[in-house]
Order: structure tokens, then sequence, then C-alpha cells
């Protein structure tokens, strides 16, 4: 498909169809490539997220299928925020989500720190159309990524995009949700990667520092200053965090013990190393409208 720029029917309807020579060598290109470690997905140029498809390129990570958590997590969140409509949270069938949650979404504030390829932002976007979306990279080169994507899908005038570390000099307030996906894997664990992530794969879009919980525990009090009250920050995280048993880091009491968020409510999903966590003071409203499914979550 990728060396006739086809799709999979055209395919099985010309099975007598012959590579010319210069198909043949690009094939052959990219077998080598493939043989060498490359992703697939650096030879293709694509990868599928939310059903949509993306452009990749060594600049950013490849959107991976578990980081559609974080899309479930704000669409679930979202509806049973103060003030907005029930729940968006549905089938996976583009048209139901977006009409769901059509009616929740206005003037909602989402941020997607460490946007890479922009696959969350761009979900999120097009599932939540009133939404006030923002996305920030360190990366120009990943930036240009994201953009590009934005264009292929005509979402260009629905996301802003910065570059920034973390959320320095955004100045962006009362944010209703601050998701990431941002780096968490140690560089002590740097043997333990699997090769071709290593090798192919971003380095700062891999590993978060020595632990891997560097840049995460950055972006907690900031996402905290720039969330409103009620707000919601859900973000990925290895299991083993430093100082903390992994018990602590399954309640999310590592990072919930700070002032910052209520331990209660944190939650921390072992399967997808999802991590989401509540602003006070609007805690006990939130926990009349959603405590249930939060504890289900735990
Ligand atoms: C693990 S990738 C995730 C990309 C995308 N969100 C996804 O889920 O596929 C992490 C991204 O965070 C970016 N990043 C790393 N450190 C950052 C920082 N301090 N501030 C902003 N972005 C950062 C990297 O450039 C990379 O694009």
């Amino acid at each position: 498909m990728f060396t006739l720029d086809c799709d999979r029917a055209y395919l099985f309807a010309h099975p007598e169809r012959e590579l010319s020579a210069e198909e043949q060598s690009r094939y052959d290109a990219a077998l080598g490539e493939r043989a060498r470690g490359v992703p697939a997905q650096y030879i293709t140029g694509h990868q599928e997220f939310w059903g949509m498809d993306l452009i990749v390129t060594p600049a950013v990570l490849i959107p991976r299928p578990e980081t559609e958590h974080v899309v479930e997590t704000v669409l679930a969140l979202q509806g049973s925020l103060p003030g907005v409509g029930r729940p968006a949270f549905g089938p996976r069938t583009s048209a139901v989500r977006v009409s769901e949650s059509r009616k929740a979404d206005a003037g909602c504030r989402v941020l997607d720190v460490g946007t890479g390829s922009g696959c969350i932002a761009l979900a999120l976007a097009r599932e939540l159309p009133d939404a006030e979306m923002h996305a920030t990279d360190i990366s120009t080169a990943a930036l240009e990524v994201a953009r590009a994507n934005a264009a292929r899908h005509q979402l260009e005038n629905r996301i802003q995009f910065h570059r920034a570390d973390l959320l320095a000099g955004l100045n962006l307030t009362d944010l209703d949700f601050v998701v990431s996906n941002l780096p968490y894997v140690g560089e002590s664990e740097e043997d333990q990667v699997q090769l071709e992530v290593r090798k192919f794969e971003p380095r700062n879009a891999v590993f978060g520092g020595p632990t891997g919980t560097e840049v995460i525990a950055r972006l907690i009090p900031q996402a905290h200053a720039a969330l409103r009250p009620g707000g919601w920050s859900s973000w990925k995280s290895a299991e083993q965090l430093p100082t903390g048993s992994s018990n602590s880091c399954k309640t999310g009491k590592k990072f919930a013990s700070s002032p910052i968020y209520n331990p209660s409510l944190a939650s921390y999903r072992r399967e997808s190393r999802r991590f989401n966590a509540n602003k006070n003071p609007a805690i006990r409203k939130i926990r009349t409208k959603c405590g249930k499914r939060l504890r289900s979550e735990v």
C-alpha cells in the first residue's frame, strides 16, 4: 500500500499488478529500513489515532493506542463538570461522540502539554467542537508536525499551538483540563527500553530525566496554577516513582499528597499508566457528581 500509494481494496482488486522497477526499488528500500529497525510508521509517515490518519516523522513520538485513554478521560469527565451537560463518553463512532459532546463543551478550556504529533489535542478538538484548545511542545520540529496534522484535518483554526517548556510564559489560567503524555522513562532504565524506541524515537519524547519523573514533577504545580477550581489534570507516568512505593503510586498519593490535589480523588490506572487528579476546592461538587466512576477506576 505504501509502495503503490493505494488502499487495501486496490491490492485485492488487482492481484495481477506487477511492480515497476521504480516501485520495486521503493519497496526494497522500505524493507531495508525496516530490517535495520526503523519503525514502520517512520517509513510510511503515517499512524492512525482516534480514527484520524496522522503524519508522523522522526521529530515526534509515534502515537500509541493506549494514549486514547487520555482522550476518553477528558470526554468522560467533561460531561460531569459543573455547569455543563451530561457525560460525553459513548460508543466509539465519531458521529455519536461528537453529537453527544457538542452540547456539553461550550466554554470548556483544554491544554495538551507536550503535544508531539498533536494526537491528543486533535482528537479533543474534534470531539469538543466548542472547546478552546491549546497545545504546547518544547520542540519546534514537533510543533510543525502537529500544525501539519491540524491542517490535514481542518482543525488548524481550533487549536492554538505554543512553543513552551511546559506552561512557562503562556499565561493560561482558568483551564478545565491540563492533559499530557510527557516523557516518563528514566535515563537509568534506558537499557530496558525497546531498541526501536531508544534508537529511533526522539529522546526528549521518551526520557524524562534521570528517574523519569522530573518533567512531570515540574508540570504538577504549573498545571495546578493554570486550572480553575474543580478542573482536572490527567497525565501518564511510570508506575515506579522516586521516593514512593508502588502502592503509594497506585493510589496517586505520591502526587496527591501535595496540597494541590485531593488524594481521595486521584486515581491511577495501571494498564494505561494514567493518573487523574482534581483541583480543590470544588471537590464536594465533583465528588457528588462523579465520585462513583472515579472509585471504580482506581
Ligand atoms: C511522550 S511524547 C508524547 C507526544 C504526544 N502527546 C503523544 O501522546 O503521542 C512527549 C512530548 O513532550 C515534549 N516535551 C518534552 N519535554 C517537554 C517540556 N519540558 N515542555 C513541553 N514539551 C515537552 C516532547 O517534545 C514530546 O513531543
